[in-house]
């Protein structure tokens, strides 16, 4: 990857009060009183929007929420929830405009003081932002003279806030994304090797790119979670009545006829008559599961075999849990693997890497997310680097205007 405008090329040439526009996600959890029930997002925007105010700038924050279905304004997707937890966060006041572009925008940027923060109301209230029109684009640029991109999460979306206004500003890479670009560069470009990945959750039919790409790269992959139940099915293993995807048994044959890596399936599983708290469980060989019986997390000895493939690992890659984490039993899994790759970590003997979808929820359950070498609050964007995708909002910071 090219070497990007980083936030220091910007504040190094920057006048005290020009006008910065930072893309961030602010696409974060409220509870029903509407507030933020995670603010993991937001803490990751403090060292960017620190640093910015430190030289003086006058910062416009855009961001969307939610999936808005039509143009307009909607109050249940509103920004205004967030700005108190943002403030809060920053120990600073953060003023909010109900527009992003235009008027509204433009007139509480220019009313900020040197170093003061507004939050812009949600860029997809305007359809021109998912269209990635440019017109629209050419709207939002009016309100800046930089443009610094710190949402790694959204950088799979080609919209006007990630990718069209770059082609209209000065744009640089924040701290956020630039650290979330090294920590993946450590774990897949140029990794120390051994390199093992874990891919869990439920279905194979949404990770296929994933386990493809993982599989020509990586020297272990692991399959855990439901989605291990169909490559036990296509090597004609009897699951009972556990979740599987019939339709994907070919693709499962293929990665496991194809694959030049090591691909590691639990050979002892913990079943249960039904996913629910209570349940009754047995340990047994994979091969030996009951017609009633419904896998639902991995067995001790296959836990102990993903822990030694961590123990000679260099570098791990997780995504996903490797049972049905939500209820327990069946997180023991996950959290006995979890916690021994946060204990390597520790040592200093690996480098591990996780996110998208379910695995922050599941590694916060293990207790592991400050001992991980690199969370990513990124879900599809994480999902679309696993499969070895270009990233529309990085590349585009990498063209010069
Ligand atoms: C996310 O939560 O993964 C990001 O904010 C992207 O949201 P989106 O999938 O609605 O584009």
């Amino acid at each position: 990857m090219p070497t990007l405008r980083n936030l220091h090329d910007l504040t190094d040439n920057m006048e005290k009060g020009a006008r910065v526009l930072v893309r961030a996600d602010l696409n974060v959890p409220l509870d029903e009183a509407g507030a933020v029930r995670d603010a993991t997002r937001l803490a990751r925007l403090l060292p960017t929007l620190n640093v910015l105010m430190q030289a003086g700038a006058r910062i416009g924050i855009l961001s969307h929420f939610g999936r808005p279905k039509k143009e307009g304004y909607d109050a249940a997707l509103s920004l205004k929830p967030v700005v108190s937890a943002l403030a809060g966060l920053l120990n600073a006041p953060v003023a909010f405009a109900d527009d992003c572009a235009g008027e509204a925008a433009q007139d509480a940027i220019e009313a900020l003081p040197e170093g003061g923060v507004c939050v812009l109301e949600n860029t997809r209230f305007h359809e021109g932002e998912v269209e990635n029109d440019v017109a629209f684009s050419q709207a939002l640029a009016q309100s800046g003279d930089a443009y610094v991109n710190d949402a790694f999460s959204v950088a799979h979306r080609a919209h006007a806030s990630t990718e069209g206004i770059t082609h209209h500003l000065p744009a640089y890479c924040g701290l956020a994304m630039q650290a979330e670009l090294d920590a993946l560069a450590q774990a897949l470009t140029n990794p120390k090797r051994p390199l093992v990945a874990l891919v869990g959750g439920a279905k194979i039919s949404s990770k296929i790119s994933i386990l493809e790409n993982l599989s020509q790269r990586v020297d272990v992959l692991i399959i855990g979670g439901a989605m291990a139940n169909t490559f036990l099915a296509a090597q004609n293993i009897g699951i009972g009545k556990s979740f599987h995807e019939s339709d994907m048994l070919d693709v499962a044959r293929r990665i496991l006829k194809t694959a030049p890596c090591e691909i590691l399936l639990p050979h002892d599983v913990v079943v249960a008559a039904a996913l629910a708290v209570g349940q009754k469980t047995r340990t047994l060989p994979s091969s030996q599961v009951p017609n009633d019986a419904m896998i639902l997390d991995a067995g001790a000895e296959s836990t102990a075999a993903i822990c030694a493939r961590f123990d000679t690992a260099a570098t791990l890659i997780w995504n996903g849990p490797l049972g049905a984490f939500e209820t327990a039993p069946f997180d023991a899994a996950t959290n006995a693997a979890a916690q021994h790759a946060a204990a390597r970590c520790k040592m200093g003997a690996l480098t591990a890497v996780a996110g998208g979808g379910d695995t922050i929820a599941a590694l916060a359950q293990a207790g592991v997310v400050d001992d991980f070498s690199y969370i990513s609050t990124a879900g599809g964007a994480f999902l679309e680097w696993l499969e070895g995708k270009t990233l529309p909002a990085v590349a585009a910071l990498s063209e010069k205007i």
